[in-house]
């Protein structure tokens, strides 16, 4: 099949991906994959805007990022896997387009206030600049889409604005890069609040079945309900939540419902049976991982190739920027003509 655009798209290596990662997103870029030429970066820069004082970690979460990836059923054979900081163009590139940015426009972006609110510290320029970093990663490969979630949307919005700038200035290179948004609910953490790794309420994708099975049993459920004869709630109820989404039985979620709703089961049992489905659906998955999790160097390897042939790609977008921006990149240098190739002259 032939394969209708290319899409761009990443996380920061934050630490382990959690089970709202790979229903929310993992899954989607796994399926893109089929019909897109797809990148998938590991924006290991991007960390640094916030964890530069506590940096040590991010080389392992690198690894655990890219083992969670493969796991999920991100193929290498069909798609590219990045590591930003080894491919120098994100850098070169940011820098050349922060020219047509202005500092009241980064300013502005939702996600650099919040964080600054936040953080509760002097922003760095590095923290000002992390989407017009993010602006670069996608005008890079020319991307047609980002699948990205709502957050990442202000992101997508300043790269359309960054490439309709360029084109004028300069002449049409880079295509305006579409937000592609997934449509699957927000997963709740075990606590009820949206799943987060610093949350510390999240599923991990590296968990065993044993500390899935001890999560899922403190799950929270329905406040109201003090005994197993108590008449239950299943809106905003995380354990059906999470059922409805990891169950193919429907017809037995929904008779589990009406048993919990008239008050015929109780929340230990539910929750048992969660386990068991969570754990039927990540069994795969855990298979996967552990191949690639016991080969890191096989998996790093991987890693190498795929930027390696990202930066063939890479290097002619800057080798075109820097043309049509007045600079002379390296095809000038390159370019001597033959015969008048440095002699003797200057020995
Ligand atoms: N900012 C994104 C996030 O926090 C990560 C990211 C970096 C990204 N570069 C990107 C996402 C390019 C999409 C495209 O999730």
């Amino acid at each position: 099949m032939s394969k209708t655009g290319r899409i761009l798209t990443g996380h920061r290596p934050t630490g382990p991906r959690h089970i709202g990662h790979l229903v929310g997103t993992l899954e989607n870029w796994r399926d893109l994959q089929d019909q897109y030429e797809c990148f998938f970066l590991v924006a290991d820069l991007h960390v640094l805007t916030t964890d530069y004082e506590h940096s040590d970690r991010i080389q392992e979460n690198t690894m655990e990022t890219v083992f969670d990836w493969l796991a999920a059923g991100i193929d290498p054979e069909k798609s590219t896997l990045i590591l930003q900081s080894a491919a120098p163009q994100h850098s070169q590139l940011s820098l050349l387009l922060s020219m047509l940015v202005s500092v009241a426009r980064l300013e502005r972006v939702p996600t650099y206030k919040e964080q600054v609110q936040q953080l509760g510290l002097t922003p760095s320029m590095g923290l000002l600049t992390y989407p017009l970093l993010q602006v670069a990663d996608i005008l890079l490969y020319r991307a047609d889409a980002v699948p990205v979630g709502e957050d990442q949307l202000p992101h997508i919005e300043l790269a359309r604005e960054v490439a309709r700038r360029f084109n004028q200035l300069y002449g049409e290179y880079f295509p305006e890069p579409e937000a592609l948004l997934s449509h699957v609910p927000r997963l709740p953490g075990i606590d009820n609040r949206t799943m987060h790794t610093s949350y510390g309420n999240n599923i991990l994708l590296k968990d065993t079945p044993e500390e899935t099975r001890r999560k899922v049993m403190q799950m929270y459920t329905d406040p109201t309900r003090l005994r197993t004869t108590d008449p239950g709630h299943v809106d905003g109820n995380p354990v059906f939540t999470y059922l409805d989404i990891f169950d193919p039985d429907k017809a037995g979620v929904q008779a589990l419902k009406e048993r919990y709703t008239a008050g015929r089961v109780g929340d230990v049992e539910v929750k048992q049976y969660l386990a068991g489905v969570l754990n039927d659906y990540l069994a795969p998955l855990r298979e996967r991982r552990a191949r690639f999790a016991t080969r890191p160097n096989e998996v790093r390897e991987m890693l190498r190739l795929g930027t390696m042939r990202a930066q063939v790609d890479a290097q002619e977008t800057m080798e075109a920027v820097m043309q049509q921006m007045g600079l002379s990149g390296g095809l000038n240098l390159n370019r001597i003509p033959a015969g008048q190739a440095a002699s003797g002259a200057f020995c």
